[in-house]
């Protein structure tokens, strides 16, 4: 496959996934374009190299894939917040909604010291159900959370501005309305 000549461009688009009504975002396509995966990587970073970031917290399951490559970036700690029932430690847990439905999710009590500087990773907000349920998470450890960050926002749905209202400043790349 040609390399794509624009993130956006980069993101295939699945009607009616997994749901009929969902126009379905999907990041795989942009992840097995090498250029464009770095050139996400580096515009997500960009504004926080250099500075004091202590872990990238990245959230099951696609949030993974971006916050490990983050992480190294920024030689930060990586964080995994997953679905109910996946860690094996002691987890502090809280549920959420989503766009397609409800959930649970779980990160270890001890995986961010107090005051640490975290920034969140995901691949993308809609509602901000999932990425409210992470900072508040994050903030019962005692983190920091200096920014969330995600590829793709759909703006219509609201979750960015919802995330700013708890304080938070928010990166997104690219708006899909
Ligand atoms: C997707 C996406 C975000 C979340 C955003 O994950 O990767 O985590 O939805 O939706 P919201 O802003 O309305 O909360 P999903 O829950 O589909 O899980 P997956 O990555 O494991 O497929
Ligand atoms: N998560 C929530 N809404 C989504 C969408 N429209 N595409 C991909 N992931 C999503």
């Amino acid at each position: 496959m040609p390399f794509a000549t624009s993130l956006k461009d980069a993101i295939r688009t699945i009607p009616d996934y997994p749901k009929p009504g969902i126009m379905f975002r999907d990041i795989t396509t942009l992840l097995g374009d090498a250029r464009a995966f770095r050139r996400t990587v580096d515009e997500l970073v960009q504004p926080y190299a250099g500075t004091k970031i202590d872990k990238i917290a990245g959230i099951e399951a696609r949030g993974f894939i971006l916050g490990g490559a983050v992480a190294h970036q920024l030689s930060a700690g990586f964080v995994p917040i997953r679905k109910k029932g996946k860690l094996p430690h002691t987890v502090v847990s809280v549920a959420y909604s989503l766009e397609y439905g409800l959930d649970e999710m779980e990160m270890h009590e001890d995986a961010v010291a107090p005051g640490e500087r975290v920034i969140l990773v995901d691949d993308l907000i809609a509602t901000g159900g999932t990425a409210t349920a992470a900072v508040e998470l994050l903030r019962r450890i005692g983190a920091e959370v200096a920014a969330c960050v995600f590829v793709i926002d759909l703006p219509d749905l609201g979750g960015a501005d919802r995330l700013r209202a708890l304080d938070v400043p928010v990166r997104t790349l690219i708006s899909f309305e």
